[in-house]
């Protein structure tokens, strides 16, 4: 029956009505707000791509985390620049790195605030990759795939043992779900919960995350590690291979330009599925929005809506502190 019985405006004529036929809603629990901590006291470090993102120093971060709890925010995800970077990115698998301060501080302040923790070398790494670089078959520089696997295995260690309650691995080696899932366990963290950025893409959009990470490869790009944007087929592939691994909740990264595998993964796999709304993304709303080009507010609780609706429960976005505001 088409028109003029079927008036599709019907029920878009209220608030009311959409309300009630309004098929994804988005809220607060589905929120994780990315946070990074660096050393020092008092410190806020503006980022200069990410307006109104800040490098914290732990006590500075914690007052921040008691303001997202207080917001109804679930969960934090860490990143840690640390004081001194060395080949092998050994500062991020020390008892006392970084990271595992913030966890500490932000655990015996805020107990009940989901704490999850990157784990990836980039930031730890005087040449900026996320593993250890060895020359490979061609006598080029790589990213030795096995060699890194047991020094993500040891850093998400020490995240468990500090408290952290998920460990969430960005590098894209092979194996590392699973190694980390076998350290971890083997540890007594069998507790611990693994976020994997399973379809992570060698993105352009990270650029304003590097600069707030200090993270940027020293020489080289992430090509042949991080996937590569056109592969839908493959990214599923990757996921599949995480969720046997061992992985609890599976990963979409970035998220606007890849909707498309999130809904392919929303049919295919029953764990919870996360997106990353990455630092790019956000970037250019702010950049618009400064300009009055764009509405900030309402573009990005769209873009947020449609990263729900495309199939993600959780939502990794530097807007989660903002949202949580809007959404009261
Ligand atoms: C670390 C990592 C990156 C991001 C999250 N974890 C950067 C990268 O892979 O270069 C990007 C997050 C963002 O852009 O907001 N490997």
């Amino acid at each position: 029956m088409g028109f003029p019985t079927t008036r599709m405006r019907r029920l878009r004529r209220t608030e009311t009505l959409r309300r009630m036929v309004r098929e994804t809603r988005l809220t607060v629990d589905n929120l994780v707000m990315p946070l990074f901590v660096r050393p020092g006291t008092n410190e806020q470090r503006p980022i200069t791509s990410m307006p109104g993102q800040y490098q914290w120093s732990v006590d500075r971060l914690v007052e921040e985390v008691k303001t997202l709890e207080g917001l109804g925010v679930p969960a934090v995800l860490l990143f840690g620049i640390p004081d001194a970077k060395d080949e092998f990115g050994s500062a991020a698998y020390r008892p006392d790195a970084i990271v595992c301060r913030a966890v500490e501080a932000i655990k015996s302040n805020c107990p009940d605030i989901c704490v999850i923790t990157d784990v990836c070398l980039c930031e730890y790494t005087s040449h900026g990759h996320c593993g250890v670089v060895r020359e490979n078959r061609d006598g080029v520089a790589d990213v030795e795939n096995d060699a890194t696997l047991e020094l993500l295995a040891k850093e998400a260690c020490c995240h468990a043992a500090a408290g952290a309650d998920m460990v969430a691995p960005s590098d894209m080696m092979d194996g590392r779900v699973g190694a980390i899932r076998q350290a971890l366990d083997g540890n007594g963290h069998e507790e611990a919960a693994i976020m994997a950025y399973s379809a992570k893409f060698a993105s352009a959009f990270y650029g304003p995350f590097r600069e707030a990470a200090e993270s940027a490869p020293q020489f080289g790009d992430r090509r042949s590690y991080q996937m590569d944007p056109p592969n839908q087929r493959e990214a599923l592939r990757e996921m599949a291979l995480d969720l046997e691994e061992g992985a609890d909740i599976l990963m979409v990264k970035p998220a606007l330009p890849y909707l498309d595998i999130l809904q392919a993964a929303s049919e295919r796999f029953d764990v919870p599925l996360a997106a990353y709304h990455v630092s790019g993304e956000f970037a250019m709303v702010k950049a618009a929005a400064a300009q009055g080009w764009l509405d900030e507010r309402r573009t990005a609780l769209e873009i947020l809506t449609a990263i729900r609706r495309a199939g993600a429960r959780l939502i990794m976005t530097y807007w989660a502190k903002d949202a949580a505001g809007w959404l009261a």
